[in-house]
């Protein structure tokens, strides 16, 4: 299924390979026109639930850092993934991936010879563990070549700032720590309060060892990353009754650790209080995370409870969004409580005051910190892969198409003269420029017969199709269609855009 889709979406220009006529290397892809409106309404969608919603701050900060700031996150010393290197032909693979890909397409063979080797945990193998494992199982490179001892590769690009040597800076793997920077001043110019959420979208980058999952794995991705900063002493969510009785679907510890994949439906008053979050603010984010999953119309997902030995160097405790696509379950986002690390480190590291005064207590603390870490590319390939459907001859579909939510289709509407004569085109191109006008994103398209303008539409999700005819003269009606059933009704002009939005805001995808 993989392949159909990235095919899909390489035809219809979802997505480009960076630098494609150059074969540049894996990790990196751009967006096409219909690809960047997608991630912009996907973002967009982030932004009105974890920004505008919530009454929290958003912020852009610098994608370069220099080389103090990263050493004081922890990122220079523990941001590192296992190495292990060919002998014969000099391929980087990652270790833990590697035995993992290997138990994987082996089950079979070892549940036969070695079933013990299935019950085996890459998470919290240190570079011993891994290579001591990968000689017992016999684990060689594809070339057949034997591998050397694995050793922890950092992940950061490296670069220096100016002429001068020795200034070196890296570009960030997280956007979180440019909002740790910030924080003072803008806690400082907005309220000084706490709790205060500061937000961010943007470039991070990590030089992945192997990328080869498309969207999965980049070494340039985007990030939508939340900081939530709250007085330790209080750890209550102000809007937590909103949310208190709803479910997620919780992937144990327990489970986990029996290699089952059953989850736990429970609600976020019992994840806290059966401790298993470490407070209502986490279990609060929990359910906006689901929700929000729910709303891109990505369904097969689960929150993950991290394992020990699995979480950051940073965190106090992490769940992950977890989603099935066709590479199995991928983690989307990170949930971490990252408590006070981060602001206490770069106070420790930069001399600075970065606490903040509780007037009601009169006392100095350091803001905790729980954040809700989402990535928007592989988020943007979850929702291609929920709304991709192949082609079926009774439903009249002769094409693979995308059932988007309409919120986030790319297309809002398309507008076709049916025929390139007797003031079609003119009469099209009138309710083109009324719908824009009305801030629908709309796309003209006269060419080919109108079939090929459906299938066209229908291969990157539009939901709404406009037909200019030879009765609009006389009736002043336009018909519009309706991708999934495809069936049409008349609409008067003067009442299309008040009903495209209307059918965008109901989800409203057939007659
Ligand atoms: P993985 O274990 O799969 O490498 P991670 O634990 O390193 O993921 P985090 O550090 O928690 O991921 O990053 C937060 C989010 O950023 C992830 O949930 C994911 O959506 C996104 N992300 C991280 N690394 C990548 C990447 N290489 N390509 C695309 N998105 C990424
Ligand atoms: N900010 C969490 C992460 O990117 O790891």
């Amino acid at each position: 299924m993989f392949e159909k889709i990235m095919e899909l979406a390489l035809k219809r220009g979802f997505l480009i390979q960076s630098a494609e006529v150059y074969n540049a290397p894996a990790g990196f892809y751009d967006f096409g026109p219909v690809g960047t409106a997608l991630k912009r309404k996907i973002q967009e969608a982030w932004r009105n639930q974890f920004i505008r919603r919530e009454g929290n701050l958003e912020i852009e900060t610098c994608a370069i850092l220099p080389e103090i700031v990263l050493k004081a996150s922890g990122h220079v010393g523990c941001f590192a993934d296992p190495l292990v290197e060919c002998i014969k032909c000099a391929k980087k693979h990652r270790a833990d991936e590697l035995i993992r890909n290997y138990l994987g397409k082996n089950k079979e063979e070892l549940k036969k010879k070695n079933p013990k080797a299935l019950e085996l945990k890459t998470e919290g193998m240190n570079a011993e563990q891994l290579t001591k494992t990968i000689t017992e199982l016999g684990i060689t490179c594809e070339c057949g070549g034997k591998l050397n001892e694995a050793k922890p590769f950092n992940l950061m690009f490296k670069t220096n700032i100016g002429a001068a040597e020795g200034n070196t800076a890296y570009t960030r793997p997280e956007t979180a720590q440019g909002i740790f920077l910030d924080f003072q001043r803008v806690f400082k110019a907005h309220g000084a309060k706490l709790p205060m959420g500061i937000a961010q979208i943007g470039r991070s980058f990590r030089n992945e060892i192997s990328p080869r999952q498309g969207l999965l794995r980049l070494r340039e991705f985007t990030q939508m990353e939340l900081e939530y900063f709250f007085d330790p002493q209080n750890q209550k969510h102000l809007k937590f009754k909103e949310v208190e009785n709803e479910e997620i679907k919780l992937y144990t510890r327990e489970e986990q650790m029996k290699n089952s994949e059953k989850e736990t439906r429970i609600t976020a008053r019992e994840l806290v209080e059966k401790k298993i979050v470490p407070n209502e603010i986490m279990a609060y984010f929990l359910v906006r995370e689901k929700q929000f999953y729910d709303a891109m119309g990505v369904k097969k997902h689960r929150i993950r409870h991290m394992l020990a030995e699995e979480t950051p160097h940073y965190s106090g405790g992490n769940f992950d969004v977890e989603v099935e696509t066709s590479y199995g379950w991928i983690e989307t986002v990170g949930t971490a409580y990252r408590t006070d690390y981060d602001l206490k480190s770069h106070a420790q590291a930069s001399k600075k005051e970065l606490s903040v005064f509780i007037e009601e207590r009169k006392e100095k603390i350091i803001p905790h910190v729980v954040e809700p870490s989402f990535g928007v590319d592989r988020l943007f390939w979850c929702v291609l892969e929920a709304a991709y459907r192949q082609a079926n001859k009774e439903q009249g579909k002769e094409w693979d198409w995308f059932d988007f939510p309409t919120s986030i289709s790319p297309i809002d509407v398309a507008v076709f003269p049916l025929m390139k004569k007797d003031g079609m085109p003119e009469k099209a191109r009138e309710i083109e420029k009324t719908l824009r006008e009305e801030g629908l994103d709309v796309l003209y398209d006269e060419s080919g017969s109108v079939g090929k303008r459906y299938a066209r539409m229908d291969e990157v999700g539009t939901p709404y199709c406009i037909t200019v005819d030879y009765e609009t003269k006389e009736t002043g009606e336009v018909t519009i269609r309706f991708r999934n059933d495809g069936k049409q009704i008349k609409v008067k002009i003067s009442e299309i855009a008040r009903t495209i939005k209307k059918c965008i805001k109901e989800g409203k995808v057939s007659v």
